[in-house]
């Protein structure tokens, strides 16, 4: 085969990168966001979360977290880690292995959580699928070198060091999620993890990797994207040996120190990155929306709601109001928000040099998801565990704005990609 010329590998990184956040849109639309208003509607109809097939809620959790926020963290994971060096052009053929074996995973699972048709062998298959398609990721970058002078042995810079954590929460869950698979296949009735295991498979599932993953890209792009201040390398490692405890506790089943341990955490995280201290440059805003650092910052309050509601959760839940709304506090208020808001900043450039096609449309998906956020986590606790009729009412309408958000967000990237790159645009990232 012929050597690809450093200009052609380029391409093909662009070109599959791509590939991967086309994907990650249609798993946050189809199976996942549509299925969650779904969910949510018929739940708000019967005014409880009791007697809803839990194999669809499972389906909608795992086709957000692993279709969409799983699929973004690897097609980036590929594409940013072969840039820093080492890894081309093997790196573009091994992506589109796990593509392959990612999106087949995943859009099994989801098919199989919803029909049920043949689930015994495909919930396992799919299961297996996935793992195979991420150890060949984590095979591949953790093989990566970071370009610098041959005598000298790099030090891991901090960032790595959360993005390495939440690689390996990633596998963990994959292999839970693998485990629980076979177990529910040979002894359940229906692809349905029972209640017990999954509220803890969840603290691994969104606390986990997707979380360590934000804290770690933050880590390296904030100070350029908002002008503020080095990250404490001391603080960020702090609220991983904290954050990590506390998961350790949540599968174990000690969800009371858990959530205290990822609420001290948070705080821990939010301090070190000095989100919210003065800048010291102006902010780059230059291709995004204006409000670009509000939302940064607005997603890290989120993340504090979260954590403390998470807190309240394991006192005082009784119908799963309280961790409803903590989990969506923090997968729509504090994840969605982030990759509404970083994704929008870095992908155009990613895929092709390519400028974004609304600074408008995007200040309208962030604004709405906010709106959406704020309604579901402010009347999930009162309708569920209250049975307060206002609140059932808003419910079905947080839904529709989340919905709302979501489909700007996918129209807006999406047209991003299909029109032609400006032949001059300069889409220097970081
Ligand atoms: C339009 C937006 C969304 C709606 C309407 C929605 C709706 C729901 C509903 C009704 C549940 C059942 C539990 C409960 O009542 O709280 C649920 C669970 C869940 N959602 Fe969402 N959701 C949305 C967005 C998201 C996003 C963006 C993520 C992740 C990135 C996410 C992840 C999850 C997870 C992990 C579960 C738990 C599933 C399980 O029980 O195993 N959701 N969602």
């Amino acid at each position: 085969m012929a050597t690809k010329t450093p200009a052609e590998t380029e391409i093909a990184l662009q070109r599959m990168v791509t590939i991967y956040v086309v994907t990650g849109l249609l798993f946050l639309v189809l199976p996942g966001t549509f299925l969650g208003v779904w969910n949510l509607v018929s739940i708000s109809g019967r005014h409880t979360l009791a007697g809803l097939s839990q194999a669809w809620l499972q389906a909608h959790g795992h086709a957000q977290i692993f279709g969409w926020i799983g699929t973004f963290v690897i097609g980036i994971g590929y594409y940013s880690l072969s840039k820093m060096g080492g890894l081309m052009p093997v790196a573009v053929s091994r992506a589109w292995t796990s593509w392959a074996f990612w999106t087949g995973g995943v859009a099994i699972r989801w098919a199989a959580n919803v029909t049920e048709f043949h689930w015994r062998i495909l919930v396992p298959v799919s299961a297996a699928l996935q793992l195979i398609a991420f150890v060949i990721f984590f095979a591949t970058v953790s093989r990566h070198k970071p370009q610098s002078a041959p005598s000298k042995r790099p030090a891991i810079e901090t960032w790595m060091k959360l993005v390495i954590a939440a690689s390996v929460a990633f596998l963990l869950a994959l292999i839970v999620n693998q485990v629980e698979a076979v177990v529910l296949a040979t002894t359940a009735g229906h692809p349905e993890i029972p209640h017990w295991l999954d509220q803890r498979y969840l603290f691994l599932a969104a606390w986990g990797f997707p979380v360590l993953a934000v804290w770690g890209f933050n880590a390296r792009w904030l100070p350029v994207f908002l002008g503020i201040r080095e990250p404490s390398s001391d603080g960020l490692m702090a609220a991983l040996a904290v954050s990590a405890t506390g998961l350790t506790a949540a599968l174990f089943g000690q969800l009371q120190i858990a959530t205290l341990l990822l609420l001290i955490a948070s705080i821990l995280a939010t301090l070190a990155l000095s989100v919210f201290r003065r800048p010291l440059k102006p902010a780059k805003t230059k291709g995004v929306s204006p409000s670009f650092p509000a939302f940064v910052r607005g997603a890290y309050i989120w993340l504090l709601v979260a954590a403390a509601l998470g807190v309240y959760a394991a006192q005082a839940d009784a119908h799963g109001g309280i961790w409803g709304a903590s989990r969506h506090a923090l997968t729509v208020g504090f994840l969605s928000t982030m990759v509404f808001a970083i994704g929008q900043r870095v992908l155009p450039a990613f895929c092709g040099m390519r400028l974004l096609y609304s600074k408008g449309l995007m200040w309208a998906s962030l604004t709405i998801l906010n709106l959406g956020c704020l309604l579901r986590v402010a009347s999930e606790v009162p309708a569920y565990e209250a049975n307060l009729r206002a609140a059932w009412t808003l419910l079905p309408v947080s839904a529709v704005t989340e919905l709302t958000a979501v489909t700007i967000f996918a129209l807006n990237l999406g047209i991003t990609l299909i029109l032609p790159p400006p032949t001059t645009a300069f889409c220097k990232v970081s």
